[in-house]
């Protein structure tokens, strides 16, 4: 970590306006970091979405901590529901993984109001929500870290990367030492004659950025406001093109449309109708060519979690999730082409 990391972290503060910005290797090693510096371990239990990456629940569970997982909001609001958060909070409660699905913003009004009753702390997976804001303030800011991704898909890349944010003195230590071995100083304070040894404080991890990821994304990062603008074009054409159609699009209503100008869409998930085999649709969508995936299978639903827990909302809503290509490179008649393939694939059958 050089000079390029430095200024990547300087530029990241500044985007955000958070007081610290840590760059990382990727965001998993972020919101492990973020576990462990909150002192996060057995005996406590942390809430998190089932609909999300399973990163987002394996950083807790890896420094011990129990997962209580919670439902979506609903078909138009693909992101936790802080009703059913407050459903699981119980004494051993300690912390929330937030997750803002797709890039659109939690309910933050209601999940930090539920934080500070409970003494919760709020851990922000930022993974799809780079540098946007949310009524005014930051993704990232409104808990006590934010976690962000530079992964290959992301809305902003060097291939693998990331980065926290916080504003917290004491946090920003702890995850600078836990970043890099719990060392004092670093080779290249070494090198350039800062000093001469180092003192270990703690035990830590390898999760440093390097030169090279940084370099590439402090230039990627100079381009994520043209990148956001067009994604957010292209939100609007599917919008407009699915409306009316039996697939319905999450986030194209109410605050979500009213507040598109400050959101860095991520992903375009849609839901097909009730009944219909999505299996069949993908298919389908590939003999036309075009690549489908699902964000996400419910993480409770996994092998290596084995929830006893039924969340059938989510459950539901996970079936039907089917999400489109979206990037910044595509053009209208290409959004144009997705859409009626889509609608095409759904008319000729597939019924369960
Ligand atoms: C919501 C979410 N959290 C965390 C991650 C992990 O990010 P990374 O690949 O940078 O470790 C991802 C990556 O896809 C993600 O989508």
């Amino acid at each position: 970590m050089g000079d390029e990391v430095r200024l990547l972290e300087e530029e990241i503060a500044a985007a955000t306006g958070a007081k610290y910005a840590i760059a990382v290797a990727n965001c998993t090693a972020a919101l492990h970091l973020a576990c462990l510096a909150l002192d996060l371990g057995p005996g406590d239990e942390i809430i998190c979405p089932t609909l999300t990456f399973v990163a987002t629940a394996n950083a807790p569970r890896l420094v011990g901590a129990s997962l209580r997982f919670c439902e979506s909001v609903g078909e138009h609001d693909l992101t936790m529901d802080p009703d059913h958060v407050e459903q699981l909070v119980n004494a051993r409660t300690r912390a929330i993984m937030v997750v803002h699905y797709a890039g659109f913003a939690c309910d933050m009004e209601a999940l930090q109001a539920l934080a500070d009753r409970h003494h919760l702390a709020l851990v922000e997976d930022c993974a799809h929500a780079l540098f946007t804001t949310h009524r005014g303030r930051t993704l990232g800011r409104w808990g006590r870290v934010g976690c962000f991704s530079f992964f290959s898909n992301k809305n902003a890349t060097c291939g693998e990367g990331g980065a926290i944010i916080t504003d917290d003195d004491r946090l920003a230590e702890r995850l600078r030492l836990l970043r890099s071995h719990g060392m004092t100083t670093l080779t290249l304070d070494r090198h350039r004659g800062r000093a001469t040894t180092y003192d270990v404080v703690m035990s830590g991890l390898n999760y440093r950025l390097d030169e090279i990821h940084a370099a590439l994304l402090r230039v990627q990062l100079r381009r994520l406001p043209d990148f956001l603008c067009r994604r957010r074009e292209i939100f609007r054409r599917y919008a407009e093109r699915l409306q009316g159609s039996p697939v319905t699009l999450p986030f194209a209503q109410g605050r979500f449309l009213e507040n598109l100008e400050t959101t860095g869409v991520h992903i375009l998930p849609c839901l097909l109708p009730e009944g219909v085999n999505r299996d069949w649709v993908m298919a389908r969508m590939k003999e036309f060519g075009i690549q489908t995936s699902i964000h996400y299978p419910p993480i409770h639903r996994f092998a290596a979690y084995d929830s006893v827990e039924r969340l059938p909302r989510t459950e539901g809503l996970a079936r039907r999730e089917l999400t489109l290509p979206f990037h910044p490179l595509l053009s209208d008649a290409e959004v144009d082409f997705v859409v009626e393939s889509l609608l095409a694939s759904i008319r000729g059958g597939g019924s369960v």
